[in-house]
């Protein structure tokens, strides 16, 4: 079947529109077979293996932020990739929109859904600060901002927040040593066999920023947990509507 394609309707910034065409080109072409064999449970190497027990314990992490029953809520799952963290949602009673960036990707997704939560999970390609989505009680963006820099996260944040009525889940990059050092050795690899930058990020820039937006002035940061695993170093932020 085929995705829907949505667009955005407002002005996005040069860097956050350059990196998203980036990102589009390395989740919908460059790496859509590993990225769709890394979400399966076939089988994959030492370093993935790390990499997937990394992210099922963040989705976990996550999900368990979340009320225990969902009926009634409207969820975005923002950059859903493969929809893992959509499925679990709707299989708790939420309505879920999932987008994400690659059509490739949404129509695994799509293909992956158990027969069972059929009608429940709205799949989307597209941006996931596109207006269009309407409004959300909650949203997570898993390891999906991790490709921007802070002033745009930031900025992509406030522009969810405007539709959102309780929590917003997300994942960043922790800015450490031994990430940097990471980091710098992927940057030594040839263009071509390498995902785009991940930019670490701060929590006290984060919150700075977060500080002086007009729309995420009523919201705080509360729970905040690193996962790390082989190669998978993530940390999850919980920012709740006061
Ligand atoms: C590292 S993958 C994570 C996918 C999924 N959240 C998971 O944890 O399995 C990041 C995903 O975010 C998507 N993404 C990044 N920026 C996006 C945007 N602005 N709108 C929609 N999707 C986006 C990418 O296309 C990619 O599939």
């Amino acid at each position: 079947m085929k995705a829907t394609t949505v667009t955005v309707d407002r002005a996005a910034s040069t860097t956050y529109t350059d990196r998203r065409g980036q990102i589009q080109n390395y989740f919908d072409r460059t790496a859509v077979a590993a990225w769709a064999t890394l979400t399966s449970d076939a089988p994959v190497g030492r370093i993935r293996t790390t990499v997937r027990a990394g992210r099922d314990a963040m989705r976990a992490k996550l999900l368990s932020w979340l009320p225990e029953d969902l009926h009634g809520r409207r969820i975005l799952d923002a950059g859903c990739g493969t929809g893992a963290l959509a499925v679990e949602a709707a299989r708790r009673g939420a309505q879920v929109v999932a987008i994400d960036l690659s059509p490739t990707l949404v129509n695994l997704a799509r293909d992956r859904l158990p027969t069972d939560l059929r009608g429940t999970v709205d799949f989307r390609s597209g941006d996931m600060l596109d207006v269009g989505l309407g409004r959300f009680d909650h949203v997570v963006a898993m390891d999906s901002v991790i490709h921007y820099g802070t002033e745009d996260a930031v900025n992509a944040l406030s522009k969810l927040a405007e539709r959102t009525s309780s929590s917003i889940l997300f994942t960043y990059a922790p800015r450490t040593p031994l990430l940097a050092a990471m980091i710098s050795v992927g940057r030594l690899l040839p263009r071509g066999d390498r995902a785009p930058w991940l930019e670490p990020m701060a929590k006290e820039k984060i919150l700075k920023l977060m500080a002086v937006d007009i729309c995420l002035q009523h919201w705080q940061a509360e729970r905040t947990e690193r996962v790390s695993s082989g190669f998978y170093k993530s940390q999850a932020l919980e920012l709740i509507k006061r």
